[in-house]
């Protein structure tokens, strides 16, 4: 079932609420890490503006890792996007910081996606109980009210008439709690979920909400199975992960009989429903992909921090037939050359071998002798 890549000595760490789905991606990084760490959101504190120890985990310094996957509930977006700013540069995260901020509103999760046409309900967004009350007046029944942070089915309200919509926003307002207003989609009670990881999408599932209920939500009770989506579907949902800025992610789409439409980009899919109808290993997909991609981050980091090196020290690399050319000035103490640091790592000389040294006026050669000094 899986590959054992080991041996890249690549650490990881997962940071979520430590969720059975976080467990099973942990173990499944396992196959593929040398070392995955698992860590409770809850413990960790961020420290802005300090020069070290920016990310503390139960009051101590953060390890150092090659790939962090950061889970969590809308509760910690803001958490979330301040370790991702603080580590994204260094360690390889599947997520733009601001990912955690956009996805977890449903709101800045549309406004994002209409950026590229992306489908979606109609939303109404009105300044005051006043403004909202008019467009309700305008708007065809049932409809949709939705907590912008709601998860699991449990900030979806659907008002069959003025009256009952009314009467919700009397309520969320008198809570202060922001809503939107959406046009109601009828798919007989029924969603799809896409699964991306990266530039795919790994495994899809259909929910249907069980008895009245409209809202498909496994965590509602809705039932999954598995599910094909064409080409343009995951075309949209690759599209909207993207967009969010996340390079996984559920998409929950509403197929209306204009087509698909997306209402969601979930940073923290769930992966029991899912593994379960689609019978597709989902956490093997993503340990897999945050594998090949830290390896990407850290073969690149280790080729950019040559070249920083050298550009650092004002060195222009150039390529020739026998090896690297470096154009640099040359430092002198006390009548001896000094090469810069850059040279001593290419050669990969070391101060007890023995060299040959060949110097004419204009030109120097140094070439190590096979004798090793004792
Ligand atoms: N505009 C809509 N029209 C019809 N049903 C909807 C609409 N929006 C949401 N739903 C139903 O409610 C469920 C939850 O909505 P969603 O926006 O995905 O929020 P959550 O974060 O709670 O999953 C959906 O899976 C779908 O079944
Ligand atoms: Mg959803």
């Amino acid at each position: 079932m899986t590959q054992h890549l080991k041996g890249e000595n690549l650490k990881a760490g997962v940071i979520s609420l430590g969720s059975k789905s976080s467990k099973w991606t942990a173990d499944a990084m396992r196959n593929y890490f040398d070392e995955v760490d698992e860590i409770n959101i809850k413990d960790v504190e961020v420290n802005i503006g300090s020069k070290n120890e920016k990310i503390l985990v139960d009051g101590k310094q953060l390890d150092n890792y090659d790939c962090i996957y950061l889970k969590g509930s809308f509760k910690y977006a803001n958490l979330l996007r301040a370790v991702a700013t603080e580590l994204h540069k260094d360690v390889y995260i599947p997520y733009e910081p601001k990912a955690f901020t956009i996805a977890h509103d449903k709101l800045f999760t549309q406004l994002e996606l209409e950026k590229e046409n992306i489908p979606m309900p109609k939303t109404y967004l009105a300044a005051t109980v006043d403004a909202a009350k008019k467009i309700l007046e305008k708007v065809t029944y049932p409809i949709i009210m939705k907590l912008p942070t709601g998860t699991q089915g449990k900030g979806v309200m659907v008002a069959d008439s003025y009256a009952a919509a009314s009467s919700m926003l009397d309520t969320l307002n008198a809570l202060k709690q922001p809503f939107l207003i959406q046009e109601y989609i009828e798919t007989n009670s029924t969603d799809v979920r896409l699964f991306v990881v990266g530039e795919k999408v790994v495994a899809s599932m259909k929910r249907k909400s069980q008895g009245e209920d409209k809202r498909a939500n496994i965590h509602a009770g809705g039932v999954g199975e598995a599910f094909e989506p064409d080409n343009y579907m995951k075309k949209i949902a690759i599209q909207s992960a993207k967009l969010v800025g996340a390079e996984i992610a559920g998409i929950d789409i509403l197929e209306s009989i204009k087509g698909p439409v997306v209402i969601e980009a979930n940073l923290s899919p769930g992966l029991q429903g899912i593994t379960e109808s689609t019978n597709i290993n989902v956490a093997d997909k993503i340990a897999k992909y945050l594998y090949e991609k830290t390896l990407e981050k850290k073969n690149s980091r280790d080729k950019n921090g040559k070249k920083q090196m050298m550009d650092d020290l004002g060195i222009k690399p150039a390529e020739s037939a026998s090896g690297q050319q470096i154009i640099t000035s040359l430092d002198f103490r006390a009548e001896r050359i000094l090469l810069p640091p850059v040279v001593t790592n290419i050669t990969k000389f070391k101060e007890n071998e023995e060299y040959l040294v060949e110097a004419t006026p204009g030109k120097l050669k140094i070439e190590k002798l096979n004798i090793k000094v004792t």
